[in-house]
């Protein structure tokens, strides 16, 4: 009965498309290979000081290919660059407009129960809304629905807790931070499925655990993903004449101290000050209403196969990292061997790059959570972040296998 009104709104979607659809026409990714360190501190340059370079990955391994999105006016001058520093590079989508245009991809909603409606289509978040409202009302007992802000244009950011007890741990999950990332969701959204309507499956993780979980931080970012611009990744409230802030760049820890940027029009936008963005204060309120019982923050980001924890603002680790790494690892090995999926752990500036105000440097440091790690879902679709919605099914199946094991760790040593 939820998705009764679910037809409506895909129609609504298609208008939306036709009259504000932001245009990705002539726009290219290139990928690019990093063999040497030299090469590889280019790009973190070019990240920094180009604003409309958009690095959809990047990673610091050497031998590791990052992938850029560059805008007709800057695809001269980056070749030129790279050709400069010796650095290879093959365009790997010559037109980025046409090939999300071939991916744009929802899945049908008619006539889907909720559970067939969460493995197949990417549900707005009114519908996200509606799904959880509905699980509390069938599981009263169990299950809660809290309003725990507003975004900047109004929306409701909704937490449901399942099995709160006194005294149990608590884990806490959150998911659509950046708005692109729309596997992120649909994961919490299965995780949110299994917990709720499958509990009698999974009582080695309920017991004695409260699960909170977030499944859209940045709800105005995700509603403009769908509706205007495909690959918004930041926040929507104005910062001067740009729109939105990354998110992750906005949390009070180190705040904006390395790999994030001090200008409105950087897809790393830091924002105009710690915490400047409703959707952050939201997580930290959660995190600080939890803190004491909260064990475990996971949260849940796309792309890349990454397990990444503590530090993103340097290659210091944290004092407890064995265990974390601990945690990590039994979720990579658990993903491993169902499905052969191969995830890299390790703490984010290590792995990956540094990169200060993230949510997880701020749980760990901040609000006592003693195992806090980010999960870089695995990619699809043209671009990365859109898998088609046929392969959701199997992606957020694989991925609650990692989330299963990292939760069953957790409750083990707690
Ligand atoms: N891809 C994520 C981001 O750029 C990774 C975050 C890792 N955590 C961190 N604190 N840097 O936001
Ligand atoms: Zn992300």
């Amino acid at each position: 009965m939820i998705f009764k009104n679910v037809f409506s709104l895909a129609i609504l979607t298609v208008v939306a498309y036709a009259t504000t659809n932001r245009s990705y026409d002539g726009y290219k990714v290139y990928e690019v290979q990093q063999q040497t360190r030299e090469q590889a501190d280019v790009l973190r340059q070019l990240e920094q000081s180009f604003d409309d370079l958009d690095f959809l990955h990047l990673s610091k391994q050497l031998g590791s290919t990052a992938r850029v999105l560059v805008p007709p006016a800057l695809q001269a001058e980056l070749e030129e660059t790279l050709s400069k520093h010796g650095i290879q590079f093959i365009e790997l989508i010559p037109n980025v407009q046409r090939s999300l245009d071939e991916n744009i991809n929802v899945g049908t909603k008619k006539s889907l129960n909720a559970e067939e409606a969460i493995l197949s289509t990417y549900l707005r978040h009114s519908e996200i809304d509606n799904y959880l409202e509905d699980l509390a009302r069938k599981h009263p007992s169990q299950i809660r629905v809290d309003e725990v802000g507003k975004s900047y244009e109004g929306r409701p950011i909704k937490t449901i807790t399942i099995n709160d007890k006194p005294n149990n741990t608590v884990i806490f999950l959150d998911a659509g931070i950046h708005a692109r990332e729309w596997i992120a969701p649909a994961t919490a959204l299965y995780a949110i499925n299994q917990l709720a309507e499958h509990s009698d499956e999974h009582q080695n993780i309920l017991e004695n655990v409260t699960w909170v979980i977030l499944p859209v931080v940045n709800p105005d970012g995700y509603e403009f993903s769908h509706q205007t611009d495909r690959l918004w990744r930041k926040t929507r409230k104005p910062a001067g004449h740009y729109i939105g802030t990354d998110g992750n760049r906005n949390f009070d820890f180190h705040w904006g101290e390395v790999g994030a940027s001090s200008s409105p029009a950087s897809e790393i936008y830091r924002g105009d000050g710690p915490f400047s963005e409703p959707e952050t204060q939201t997580v930290r309120n959660v995190l600080q209403r939890l803190q004491g019982s909260c064990k475990f923050y996971l949260t849940l980001h796309s792309y890349g196969n990454y397990l990444l924890y503590p530090w993103g603002w340097t290659s210091d680790l944290p004092n407890n990292w064995r265990d974390i790494d601990e945690v990590a690892q039994a979720g990579a090995d658990a993903i491993e061997k169902a499905t052969g999926t191969y995830y890299t752990v390790g703490s984010s500036t290590n792995v990956l790059y540094a990169a200060a105000g993230g949510s997880d440097d701020w749980a760990l440091a901040k609000s006592n959570v003693s195992i806090s790690i980010t999960m870089e879902l695995p990619g699809g679709g043209s671009i990365g972040f859109d898998p088609p919605a046929s392969s959701i099914e199997k992606s957020v199946k694989e991925s609650w296998v990692g989330i299963r094991a990292m939760a069953l760790k957790v409750a083990q040593t707690s």
